[in-house]
């Protein structure tokens, strides 16, 4: 479907509908997932720059050495050149508001960023052309499977040499059993990139660098036989290689995917913003706009119900001199005002909501009122813990409590000091609580050395400063060389008593067993040992 009549059918659906649900259609909330270097930062400062939602191309950048960094506001983030929080971009592209929630990467990879795909409604699978699937991207691939969240794909830097395209969508498919459904495809081989055939209207989108890359692309449309005589031998092996994807029948279908069984693919250079304005468009004609979440009994909340929400990650920041700690709620159903009183729903008590901000990196905004797909950022949100509703109005609404996600990274902490033990054990179950880190417990290790566990390392050393800094308790860590955790059950523990190379500890959170595996060749080696023994994989989302 084209964009105008998508757009019209919207409009025609919009008829009838309520203020807030119409509002919730005109949303699309969403992240991107890759690998470091694939060009993250880059697409996301090239979307924004459609919306002018940033005036200069560089400004989102967070990393060591560039300029403007509106994503780092922590102390500890800004020595190290690198990201903790995530943030959220807010813009409006062809009426539709475009809420895109970063995904922390790099060395702040950890449990935030798992949990930020539990409050998008769907992701862009962004790929490096000459690399293809790489291990972070299956990471977070593997999430958005388990939550069944609908993938775009995006294939980056076609202006370099690259894997061949065919060879790329054979991977995908391959390796995550995703299937392909190309909406654009490149005239060029990777390195040569004269633009994209857009499969939809059937036509050529020639690609033409604005002065120096900082604008939106130049493009041109050429029809089938302006292109062929344009960009002979390109035009007819990028045409060729359609008609081989047409034998698969690689044709784009709404309902898988958004039932998450295919991903429409692009082609573009996001450096030179091509191919960026085309993903724009599939994000509003295609994607999903909020729809109502189901409660923890299973009950859909409408759109139109009064406000409800789910936080999805805290932010304590790390700064002595300012305490404040926010966290971030996905709006699920109503309009939130700022100024409300809502309820708390693990408490029962109110919570007030004067200080609610749409935060940006170190950009705060007060923000007024929200819809369903929109984040919030409540300041001085002490009370609130994630995976926490806040809702206001009947009827009460509780939703489901977020996953905890397999951890990589193991390690024991202790108090140097043994006479804050209290204060210790205090800190450590508000760090569990608030999902800093998971929290294992054994009878072997016992209460004065637990051992925290974590997806990245990042959160070990958030961890410890909070510790000392909000706590008073300075704290030694010792880093275990486990690298694995699969869940096990009582009989699994009995069998794993002698096993060398592995460790049972009880996950605080929940009282799963995990028994943490040095690597996979001893997993292997014990499972073969014990072939009745219980190792479930702990899948990211499960
Ligand atoms: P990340 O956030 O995913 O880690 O990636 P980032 O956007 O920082 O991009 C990583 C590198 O890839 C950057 O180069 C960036 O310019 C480059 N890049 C991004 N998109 C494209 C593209 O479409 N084509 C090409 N050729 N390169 C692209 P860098 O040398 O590390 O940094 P910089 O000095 O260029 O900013």
């Amino acid at each position: 479907m084209q964009g105008s009549e998508a757009a019209v059918t919207r409009d025609r659906a919009a008829e009838g509908r309520s203020p807030i649900a119409t509002q919730a259609a005109r949303r699309r909330t969403f992240a991107v997932i890759s690998h470091p270097d694939a060009g993250k930062s880059t697409l996301t400062e090239a979307l924004a720059l459609h919306a002018r939602a940033i005036g200069e191309a560089g400004a989102v950048h967070g990393k060591a050495g560039r300029s403007a960094t509106v994503s780092d506001w922590m102390a500890m983030e800004r020595e190290r050149g690198i990201s903790i929080s995530s943030t959220v971009l807010q813009f409006e592209y062809r009426d539709t508001v475009i809420n895109l929630l970063d995904t922390p990467g790099h060395a702040d990879f950890s449990e935030d960023t798992y949990r930020v795909l539990t409050a998008v409604d769907c992701a862009v699978m962004l790929l490096d052309a000459a690399k293809g699937l790489e291990p972070q991207t299956l990471k977070l691939f593997e999430v958005c499977r388990a939550r069944r969240v609908p993938v775009v794909t995006f294939i980056n830097k076609w202006d370099r040499p690259g894997i061949e395209p065919l060879a790329l969508l054979d991977e995908i498919e391959r390796r995550i059993g995703l299937q392909c459904t190309p909406l654009t495809w490149p005239v060029g081989p990777g390195g040569e990139f004269h633009g994209v055939i857009d499969r939809q209207a059937g036509e050529m989108v020639r690609f033409e660098r604005s002065g120096g890359g900082s604008g939106a692309a130049i493009e041109e449309h050429l029809t089938p036989d302006e292109a062929a005589a344009r960009f002979g031998g390109d035009w007819v092996r990028a045409t060729e290689e359609l008609e081989l994807l047409g034998l698969t029948g690689a044709d784009y279908d709404r309902d898988t995917f958004l039932g998450a069984t295919t991903t429409p693919v692009m082609f573009g250079a996001a450096v030179a913003n091509f191919g960026v304005r085309q993903l724009l468009d599939v994000l509003v004609d295609h994607a999903p706009a909020p729809a109502p979440r189901p409660d923890t009994e299973g009950r859909e909340r409408a759109l139109d119900t009064p406000f409800s929400g789910f936080v999805f990650k805290i932010q304590a920041n790390m700064n002595r001199a300012h305490r404040d700690q926010i966290a971030f709620v996905r709006v699920c159903s109503g309009r939130f005002e700022r100024g409300m009183v809502v309820n708390h729903a693990a408490t029962g008590k109110p919570f007030a909501t004067k200080y609610a901000h749409q935060v940006f990196g170190r950009e705060r905004e007060t923000v007024d009122e929200a819809f369903p797909g929109d984040v919030i950022g409540l300041v001085n949100a002490h009370a609130l813990g994630i995976g926490d509703t806040l809702h206001a109005g009947p009827p009460p609404v509780s939703y489901p409590p977020l996953p905890s996600f397999a951890p990589e990274h193991f390690a024991v902490v202790r108090a140097t000091d043994s006479s804050k033990f209290k204060r210790f054990r205090r800190g450590i179950e508000q760090l569990d609580a608030e999902g800093v880190v998971q929290v294992l417990r054994s009878n072997r290790r016992g209460d004065q050395a637990p051992v925290l566990a974590a997806v990245g390392p990042m959160q070990f050393e958030v961890a410890t400063h909070r510790l000392d800094v909000e706590f008073g308790v300075p704290t030694a860590i010792e880093h275990l060389p486990y690298r694995l955790a699969r869940r096990t059950d009582a009989e699994g523990e009995q069998m794993l008593r002698t096993a060398v190379g592995v460790e049972v500890l009880v996950r605080a959170r929940d009282d799963t067993r995990l028994a943490l595996f040095l690597d996979q060749w001893r997993l292997r080696s014990v499972t073969n040992d014990h072939p009745k023994l219980l190792v479930a994989p702990l899948l990211a989302g499960e």
